[in-house]
């Protein structure tokens, strides 16, 4: 198993060249894809649903699809997201009523569970449902947007995250979503996370591949 997950962010794709985009990101060397969704509710943007994630498959998308779901209430979503062929689906604790069933919820349907942390969102209770977590995300800018900067405290709370994930008796992967660039992600990764989700530093870049290859490089630095 590698130990360094790149999954690039979607949100900052083209659109109107989705399949093509995602295809791209794999086959520069990406392991996994990042799907974000957005409600214009729980956060202040509106982006796809769980058909955008079917016609990805249909275009013979093969990898890991990483649902982040922004949006409120979870558990219909939940549902949808995994018949339309995601893998991994994540949502916020403040999202859902009953958070020990949507975990529930997320591996009946045959999906890894991720629990996503804003900012300002504590890791308490999180130890109570840690045997029922693949993945825990922590957010480094606050969630609704692609291209803003990471929060710096980020790196502390994912150093906490790590102590916490090394309590549990099954792999956990530590994510971090926000403002990852080739920059910062070799002091992320010496924090202790293992999975790092970025948008713009990969979808902005005019050559994916070398984008990709500058995180790993870092990455090699880190271990
Ligand atoms: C923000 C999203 C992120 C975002 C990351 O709400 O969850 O996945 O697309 O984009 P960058 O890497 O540009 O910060
Ligand atoms: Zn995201």
């Amino acid at each position: 198993m590698k130990p360094y997950i790149i999954a690039p962010s979607l949100l900052s794709a083209d659109f109107a060249r989705l399949g093509e985009e995602a295809a791209a990101v794999l086959a520069a060397g990406a392991d996994m894809l990042h799907l974000d969704v957005m409600d214009n509710h729980y956060v202040p943007n509106l982006t796809v649903g769980p058909l955008v994630c079917e016609a990805l498959r249909k275009y013979g998308i093969k990898a890991p699809i990483d649902v982040h779901l922004m949006a409120k209430p979870v558990d219909q979503l939940i549902i949808d997201f995994a018949s339309a062929g995601a893998t991994h689906i994540t949502f916020h604790p403040e999202a859902s009523r009953h958070i020990d069933r949507s975990l529930d919820l997320i591996r009946k349907q045959g999906c890894r569970a991720g629990l996503a942390l804003n900012p300002a969102t504590s890791l308490h209770g999180i130890e109570y449902v840690l045997d029922k977590i693949d993945l825990i995300l922590v957010m480094s800018v606050n969630p609704g947007f692609g291209g803003q900067h990471f929060i710096p405290s980020a790196l502390n709370k994912i150093a906490h995250v790590k102590a916490l994930i090394k309590t549990a008796q099954h792999r956990i992967h530590l994510a971090v979503d926000g403002g990852v660039k080739v920059d910062n992600i070799q002091a992320i990764a010496k924090a202790g996370a293992d999975m790092f989700i970025a948008g713009s530093a990969i979808y902005g870049a005019s050559d994916y591949a070398k984008a990709i290859a500058a995180m790993r490089m870092q990455l090699n630095g880190a271990t």
